[in-house]
C-alpha cells in the first residue's frame, strides 16, 4: 500500500508504539483539516450513524475507544448523545477532543492493555480508525467487549489491510464461541477518499456471558 501524505506514512507504518505516538503528537493540531476536510475521511460519520440506529437511549453511556480528536464524539452528540467519554493513549489527541466541547470524562489508556474500567460500565462502545496497521490488533476486541453492558452494541471499523493480515475473523469467532457478543453486521465501507481505502465497520451486540 502507498500513501500520499507523509503523516499518514507515519502513523500507518510506524515501527512502534513511540514513533506511533510521536506521530499523533505532532499531527493532533491539524488531524481534523488533513484528514476528514482534505483527504475525505468517512468512517467516524458512518460508524456513529451505525452505533446510533442501535441505541435508543439518548443517555446511554458510550466508551469513544481511541477517540483521537473526538470526531466520533462529536458525531455521536449531533445524534442526540450526551454521556460520551473518551480514550486515547496520546494526551495530544485527548487535548484536542477536549475542545469538542462534548465528552464527559477523559481516560488516558493503552487499548493494547487491559483497561482499567469495571465489566459492564459502558451501554455501548465505539472504536473507530483504531484497529489498524501499527496500532491497536485483534487482541482489543475483548475488552471492548467487557466493559460494554449485554446487549448493548461494540461499533469498530478496521482498515482493510489490517483485516485481510491479522487475524479478526478468528478473534471474532472464538468471541462469539465463547458467548460473549453476536457479529450483528460487517460491511466494507470507504474509509479515506483520497487513498480510495477501504474498511471493515462491524457492529456486535455483546451478550452476558
Ligand atoms: C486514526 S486515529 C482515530 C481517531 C478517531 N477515532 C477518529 O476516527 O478520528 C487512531 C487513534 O488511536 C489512538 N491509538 C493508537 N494506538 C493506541 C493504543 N494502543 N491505545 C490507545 N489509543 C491508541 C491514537 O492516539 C489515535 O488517536
Amino acid at each position: 500500500m502507498t500513501t500520499r501524505r507523509p503523516i499518514l506514512e507515519r502513523v500507518v507504518f510506524a515501527k512502534n508504539q513511540e514513533e506511533l505516538a510521536a506521530a499523533y503528537a505532532d499531527w493532533a493540531a491539524d488531524y481534523d483539516s488533513d484528514l476528514v476536510d482534505e483527504m475525505g475521511y468517512k468512517a467516524p460519520f458512518t460508524a456513529a450513524a451505525l452505533l446510533h440506529e442501535h441505541l435508543d437511549m439518548p443517555d446511554a453511556r458510550i466508551l469513544d475507544a481511541g477517540c483521537g480528536t473526538g470526531l466520533v464524539g462529536k458525531a455521536l452528540a449531533a445524534l442526540g448523545h450526551s454521556q460520551i467519554d473518551g480514550l486515547d493513549f496520546s494526551a495530544e489527541m485527548l487535548a484536542q477532543a477536549q475542545k469538542k466541547g462534548v465528552y464527559q470524562r477523559f481516560i488516558q489508556a493503552d487499548l493494547t492493555q487491559p483497561l482499567g474500567i469495571a465489566d459492564n460500565e459502558y451501554e455501548a462502545t465505539a472504536c473507530v480508525g483504531t484497529l489498524n496497521l501499527s496500532h491497536v490488533g485483534p487482541g482489543a476486541i475483548s475488552e471492548l467487549v467487557r466493559v460494554t453492558r449485554g446487549g448493548g452494541p461494540v461499533c469498530f471499523t478496521v482498515r482493510e489491510e489490517a483485516w485481510v493480515r491479522d487475524p479478526y475473523e478468528e478473534t471474532l469467532a472464538e468471541l462469539e464461541q465463547a458467548g460473549q457478543c453476536r457479529l450483528r453486521d460487517v460491511r466494507e465501507i470507504p474509509y479515506i477518499e483520497e487513498e480510495g481505502s477501504s474498511c471493515r465497520l462491524c457492529l456486535l451486540e455483546t451478550l452476558d456471558a
